[in-house]
């Protein structure tokens, strides 16, 4: 006998037709590459017009549509953000997490998420522990998954949550993107570049309009392969010399729960890579200093720079909440078919996500 999927209650058609090695839906966002520079564009601009937007006329955008929050791992600015923009344009939000559900059981993802499905979820914002889950999830529930960070691999809300934030500063007034809006800016992100999707997201995604991303850290943290991760990132050990070329600052944190019994000095970590006022005001007094958070103040930064007035880590939580409410309209608007940002794209590199 065939397997029967549960119909969701607003699927009004069968799953789009593969554009790539496995079903995949048009409104999910599972990395940067999705997006195309015109699609990143098209977020940028409707996040500011959803901002903006009376909350009585945006509560009806995706009045009673279904989405579910699967969360593997904690999280505060993730999950508060995706399901405060859910609501804001009148989603129904549930939220499903690995400690209080049926996950502690044993439950896989691929049945957690065809039971979310069963429910009627119409789409689901995943956070995994697991490089790559998200893609599983979206390849047996077909809805639009958000990626909302897995494991080591990607965070592509975090990215274009940052780069609103770097145009805000370095760009002010410019609502959209083009390849050349960075041009001429260095970006620097310094700590565990290994471990961090954000990192990951950000450098697949910053030097596509133009900005060079500096990465620098120790060896342990940054292996000399990440400067051939693609064009426009380059490696800088010296944190003093890597700040004096930067407009953008992005500080990580050491990520502990990954470490995997990787050994660190972390008194000779933070004499050559904490962010101190000091350094900031000898080397980019008039740089922008990024955090995607959980902040580890006096190890990768300074309680007086990430309180400081170079400091936008609170801007990056505020942008995170317009990001995900055009990212979430744009998941339940692309039901059927291939949106124009990724028609182009069929078939390039990266399995036609460019
Ligand atoms: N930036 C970020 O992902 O933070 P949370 O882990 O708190 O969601």
């Amino acid at each position: 006998m065939k397997p029967v999927i549960p119909t969701t209650r607003r699927l009004r058609s069968t799953p789009p037709a593969p554009i790539s090695p496995f079903p995949y839906h048009p409104g999910s966002l599972l990395s940067v590459l999705d997006l195309t520079v015109g699609g990143v564009s098209q977020l940028l601009i409707r996040a500011t017009e959803l901002e903006n937007e009376d909350p009585i006329l945006r509560d009806h955008i995706l009045a009673k549509r279904r989405i579910a929050l699967l969360f593997y791992e904690s999280s505060t600015r993730t999950r508060t953000s995706f399901g405060l923009a859910c609501k804001a344009l009148g989603a129904d939000t549930t939220l499903v997490s690995s400690l209080s559900s049926s996950i502690e059981k044993g439950e896989s993802l691929k049945d957690t998420g065809l039971t979310l499905r069963a429910l009627g979820a119409e789409a689901i914002i995943l956070r995994h522990n697991s490089s790559g889950a998200a893609w599983l999830l979206e390849e047996s529930t077909r809805l639009p998954v958000i990626n909302a960070g897995d494991g080591m691999h990607e965070h592509p809300t975090q990215a274009l949550l940052d780069l609103r934030t770097i145009l805000t500063h370095l760009r002010p007034g410019i609502a959209g993107v083009a390849p050349g809006t960075l041009a001429g800016v260095t970006v620097m992100i310094t700590g565990d570049i290994l471990h961090s999707r954000v990192a990951r997201s950000n450098m697949l995604l910053l030097p596509r309009v133009g900005a060079r991303v500096l990465l620098c850290g120790p060896k342990e943290l940054l292996p000399e392969q990440a400067a051939r991760s693609g064009p426009g990132i380059e490696i800088e050990r010296d944190f003093d010399a890597a700040l004096a070329q930067s407009r953008a600052v992005m500080m990580l944190r050491i990520q502990a729960e990954r470490l995997a019994g990787l050994q660190l000095d972390l008194d000779e970590y933070k004499a050559n890579y904490q962010l101190t006022g000091q350094r900031l005001a000898a080397r980019a007094p008039n740089a922008v200093v990024l955090h995607p958070g959980p902040i580890i103040r006096g190890m990768e930064i300074t309680a007086g720079v990430a309180d400081g007035v170079q400091s936008a880590i609170l801007e990056q939580v505020t942008n995170g909440l317009a990001i995900r409410m055009a990212v979430m309209e744009r998941a339940l608007a692309a039901d059927t078919g291939v949106p124009a940002d990724r028609s182009s794209s069929v078939g390039g590199q990266n399995g036609g996500r460019t």
